[in-house]
């Protein structure tokens, strides 16, 4: 595992995109701040300097590319447990892609690249910023706010990725089969979205909704709630 440090750049994703080719599988680029930070569905990604968690993975190995239905929600449920390891409460990953506190927002996840060639991972983490100007869909919180503690960035950071990176190997190798804890801290189980009630997620990690037509399968997109 390799980590490129950034204090500035306008996006740890687009940095891995756009360097994909001479870089190793597993290189980790991270930056104190983003001055184009990306979010889903076209929207920014705004941060404080040097308060949070902004990095992105680039995957190049096949055996994780062709398992990208899973990668993100792996990835949502593995920042899950290292969140809830600071002693939160009530740390759930909304499919297939965010994770919450209660019912705040802590961590975005935006996953890019290219199948089969490559996959850029990218997450935000709201560590130590407090305050959060701006339009958010979601209420935002931090690991401060919920802890009332400040985080060494340093630490927080080696031990995440040690932690994804073991654990996304496992993964690969059969060894780590996370459905049942992503069962277990499914945000949006039994709650009413756009497309219907959310029942449970499937053994290949799409949603299982109960729409007005019957039960569907999701395996993309946003869902949102009711
Ligand atoms: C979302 O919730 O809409 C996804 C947010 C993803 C933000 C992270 S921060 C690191 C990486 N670089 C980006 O430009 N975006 C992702």
């Amino acid at each position: 595992m390799k980590i490129i440090h950034f204090n500035e750049i306008d996006s740890t994703n687009a940095y891995l995109i756009r360097e994909h080719a001479s870089l190793d599988n597993m290189t980790i680029c991270e930056a104190d701040f983003q001055s184009a930070g990306k979010g889903r569905e076209d929207r920014v990604w705004l941060s404080k300097r040097y308060a949070n968690v902004m990095f992105s993975i680039l995957i190049k190995d096949k055996e994780l590319i062709d398992k990208y239905a899973a990668l993100s929600v792996i990835t949502g449920l593995l920042v899950r447990n290292y969140i809830a390891s600071y002693e939160i409460d009530n740390v759930t990953v909304k499919w297939p892609n965010d994770v919450y506190v209660n019912d705040k927002k802590i961590c975005g996840i935006l996953l890019q690249g290219q199948i089969p060639n490559y996959l850029v991972i990218g997450v935000g983490i709201n560590v130590n910023q407090t305050e959060f100007e701006g339009d958010y869909r979601k209420t935002p919180t931090s690991v401060l706010l919920e802890t009332n503690r400040i985080i060494d960035l340093r630490r927080f950071k080696k031990g995440l990725y040690i932690y994804i990176d073991e654990q996304l190997d496992l993964f690969k190798r059969g060894l780590y089969e996370p459905l049942n804890e992503i069962r277990k801290y499914n945000y949006l189980k039994g709650k009413e979205t756009d497309l219907g009630k959310v029942v449970d997620i499937n053994f290949d990690y799409s949603l299982k909704v109960e729409t007005k037509e019957g039960i569907k399968d999701v395996s993309t997109g946003e869902i949102k709630e009711k």
